[in-house]
């Protein structure tokens, strides 16, 4: 699928199989999100330009590769998304982040923003955009239509489980932002779940159901 990239390390589906897991604790869930957040950041950021500079090792001078531009944003959709981002955070620790408070109306399902914070300069940084789930893609479309408003254009989506019918409604509203996931479930149910999915993520992370 065009722009869509299946993290299928077997590590990531080993630990999805145990969050998946209605018996899994919520501290072991809060854990395995954090450590599934290292390995799929490391192919969110795969491709990021490198330059170089000049560094003494003990030995001798040499010059050495080093990220290049303007620090990452790691914008992080809440609740569940602050999941993904400590994780992430780990991994580049110099990132900036913004936060956009969303969450989904019960019955329509229509994303309600109730917070937004970013840095100013979003036009000139990339932007990884972080939540767990893309269910109906409502929250993953309101989230960027809010960070393009904003200056960004240089947008990854990350996420953890999408349904077919998300993808295909965030990759026909935002084409130009890649999204990375680690499955792509069946579909979505009446109620907006992904099926098989692994329920409510912001509850099974914080334990609030
Ligand atoms: C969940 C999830 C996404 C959204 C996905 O958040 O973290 O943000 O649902 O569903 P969608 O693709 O149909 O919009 P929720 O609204 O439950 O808020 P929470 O993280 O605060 O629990
Ligand atoms: N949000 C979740 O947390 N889980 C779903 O299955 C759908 C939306």
């Amino acid at each position: 699928m065009k722009g869509v990239t299946v993290v299928d390390h077997p590590l990531v589906q080993h630990k999805l199989t145990i969050m998946r897991d209605k018996e899994t604790s919520t501290a072991g869930f809060r854990r395995l999100l954090r450590e599934i957040s290292l390995l799929l950041g490391y192919e969110v950021t795969r491709d990021l330009d490198l330059t170089t500079r000049s560094i003494e090792t003990p030995i001798e001078t040499m010059e050495a590769p080093t990220l290049e531009g303007k620090k990452l944003v790691f914008a992080s959709v809440l609740r569940a998304g602050n999941g993904l981002l400590e994780g992430l955070l780990d991994l580049v620790p110099a990132a900036r982040v913004a936060h956009i408070g969303l969450y989904r109306d019960h019955d329509t399902l229509e994303a309600i923003e109730y917070f937004f914070k970013a840095p100013s300069d979003l036009g000139d940084r990339l932007v990884i955009v972080v939540d767990p789930m893309l269910a109906t893609a409502n929250s993953a479309i309101a989230a960027i239509d809010k960070l393009k408003s904003r200056g960004a254009t240089n947008i990854r989506f990350l996420c953890l489980l999408a349904s077919p019918e998300g993808i295909e409604r965030f990759t026909t509203s935002h084409p130009d932002v890649p999204v990375f996931t680690a499955s792509i479930d069946r579909q979505l149910n009446e109620k907006g779940y992904i099926v098989p999915g692994l329920g409510d993520a912001g509850d099974r992370m914080y334990g609030t159901k």
